[in-house]
Order: C-alpha cells, then structure tokens, then sequence
C-alpha cells in the first residue's frame, strides 16, 4: 500500500508537471524526471522541414546544414528533424505540410515552391497553432503581415538575404573593374542575364539590381544581349551561354548569372568556345559554392557573392527553437551577403 502511495504521488508530480509545462508542445513525451520543471528541456520537439526541391546545389547544402546544426542543440531536448523533398511541386509540398500538422509536428521550417502559396501555409500553421519558419524563398509583404495583431502574430518569420544586396554585389564585382567590364571601350556594357526563377524574388531582385547598381556605379550604359530563365541550374546555365554565345560571340562582355550553379554552366561553355574569362569575357554568379570559389581562385569566374547558408540555416533553427520555447519572433531575420573577389577568395576557401 505505502508503495502503492509513494506511485501514487510520483504519478502527481508528473501530471503536474506536464500540465506546467507551458504548453510548448503538445506531446506528452515528456520523460518522468525532474528535469522537466525547465521549460521545454527533456521533451521530443519534432521538427518537420520540406525544401523546394533536394536536387538543387545551394539548398542541398542549406538543408545540410539545418540537419548537423540541429544535432550540436545542447538545451536538453531531443529534436527529431524530418527533411522532405518538394520535388518542385506545390501540391507535393503542400501535402508534406498537410502531413506535418496532423502528425502533430511542434514547429515547421519551410523553403517554398511558390512564394505565393505563403498566406495558405500560414492559415494552416496559424488554425493548428504551430509556428513555421519560411526560409530562402520570401512571401510576399502582405503574407507577412496577415496575423498582425491576432495570436498567431509573432509564431512565424521569414529568414533570409536580401538579394537586392546580392545583385548590387554582382553589378559592383565588374563595375570595380579598372576597364569597367568594358572590353571593348564604348562606354556601353554589353550583357546577357542567366535568370534564377522569374517568380521568385532573389531572381527579380539580383536581376534589377546588378544592373543599377553598374550603371550607378561605372556611369556607362548598358545593352542587354539576352535575357533567359535557368531555373538555377547548371545544364541550362551551360546551354543559355553556348547559345548566346555563338548568336553573339565577341559581342558579349558580361554573364551575369543569378547563382553559380548556372554560372558554373556557364563557365564551361565559355572554355567550349575558346573565350577567357578575364581577358574577353567577365563572369559573375551568386552563392560561392566550393567549386566557384576555386573558380574565382583560378580566374576562371570574375567573382561571386557568398549567399551564407550557415548564417541563414542557423538563424532558422534558433528561430525554430525560440518558437518552441513560446518566445516571440521578429517578422523577418536577415543574414547579409559577402562580395567575393579573386583578392578575397582566399578568406573563403575552405
Ligand atoms: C540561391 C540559388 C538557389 C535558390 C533556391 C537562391 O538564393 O542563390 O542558388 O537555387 O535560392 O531558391
């Protein structure tokens, strides 16, 4: 009986904890020890992640990151992450989401397929009252502010980079040139653009901005040769350039590629063609993945812009935790952009 008792007891503790357990999440996972008197520590927060698509260089080394940096959390709790491909496909992603919630996940970190279908994540997330993370793909303003003012207002964010700063980076890398990127003298720089996604901002945004900020900055004017979408990736990157190439030829002073797995591409058909990146042609891109870096240390790419994907991954995952926890998040967190230039590279490399 006194055993019987002394359970008893044991068992009271143990409800009241739970039940004081601020409600961070909803599992009652919580293990039967002193230790859960700490807000959320000792308990199993699961973590649902869905990214754009697995089959794409940067987020793959995003997603990466999200995973390892989610194993080094020393808070006492246990983070299950489970990272799932969009494969592209909103439908897909939407129904990855659908999945999440009712499987009771406690917070949600999610890179769009559509920015637009931002306002229809949030109302899920907000009807279920789970925080959600969006991260490299922004929505639009509007989304952003639909909760203001109402419970759900501070339970999630967007974490990212302001690409207007990754396309006045790019714009600078060849106006800071001594000849201005100007091969030929004319005052005027001719161009083609290697568009990411036109739906998605940092493809407008590095698209706009490269380009003002050169003419700010060189004071020349500007042609622009050709204009393609790449959907930031490498095979077309290489394929936009080739073409361009032979319908241009000695015309083209700049590729601008709005990331370096199409500037990459673009590297490769340009070594097709006999040009020299440096000599004849300028190359720029976005993100400095490894394999661009050592390009830019090669001088095979006239620059790039690191796109700090473990600043942004670790910001996402700290704003994750801090939701768990019940705290209050900022409406945007921003991660900045690094220039990197053959006399910087070497900072880079790792
Ligand atoms: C990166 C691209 C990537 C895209 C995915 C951009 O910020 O620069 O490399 O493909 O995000 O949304």
């Amino acid at each position: 009986m006194k055993k019987f008792l002394a359970l008893l007891a044991t068992c009271a503790i143990i409800l009241s904890l739970v039940g004081c357990n601020s409600g961070t999440t909803d599992q009652a996972e919580a293990p039967a020890t002193d230790e859960t008197t700490e807000e959320t520590t000792g308990e199993t927060i699961k973590v649902g992640v869905s990214i754009y698509k697995f089959d794409d260089n940067f987020m793959t080394l995003y997603r990466e990151e999200i995973d390892s940096y989610f194993k080094t959390l020393d808070d006492g709790n246990t983070y299950e992450v489970t990272i799932q491909d969009g494969k592209n496909d909103q439908a897909e992603q939407t129904n990855q989401i659908d999945a999440f919630i009712q499987q009771g996940y406690d917070v949600l970190i999610i890179n769009l397929v559509q920015s637009t279908s931002a306002a229809t994540v949030i109302d899920k997330c907000a009807d279920a009252g789970i925080p959600c993370i969006f991260i490299n793909r922004e929505p639009e303003e509007a989304d952003m502010n639909l909760y203001d003012g109402q419970d759900y207002e501070g339970k999630y964010t967007y974490v990212g980079a302001d690409a207007r700063q990754s396309g006045k980076f790019q714009g600078e890398l060849i106006a800071d040139l001594e000849n201005k990127g100007d091969l030929n003298g004319d005052g005027v720089l001719q161009y083609i653009m290697i568009v990411g996604d036109p739906e998605n901002v940092d493809a407008k945004y590095r698209t706009e901005f490269s380009i003002s900020q050169y003419l700010e900055v060189s004071g020349n004017e500007v042609e622009k040769l050709d204009e393609q979408r790449g959907d930031w990736d490498q095979a077309k990157g290489q394929e936009i350039t080739a073409n361009a190439l032979v319908k241009f030829g000695d015309a083209i002073e700049v590729v601008f590629a709005n990331n370096d797995a199409m500037a990459l591409g673009a590297s490769q058909a340009i070594a097709a063609a006999g040009r020299t990146v440096g000599e004849d042609i300028y190359l720029v891109g976005v993100d400095a993945l490894e394999e661009a870096k050592q390009l830019v240390k090669d001088g095979e790419m006239t620059g790039t812009v690191l796109n700090d994907h473990i600043g942004q991954s670790h910001t996402a995952v700290d704003a994750a935790v801090k939701a768990v926890k019940g705290e209050k998040l900022e409406k945007y967190y921003w991660v900045d952009y690094v220039k990197v230039t053959s006399d910087t590279v070497d900072d880079f490399l790792n």
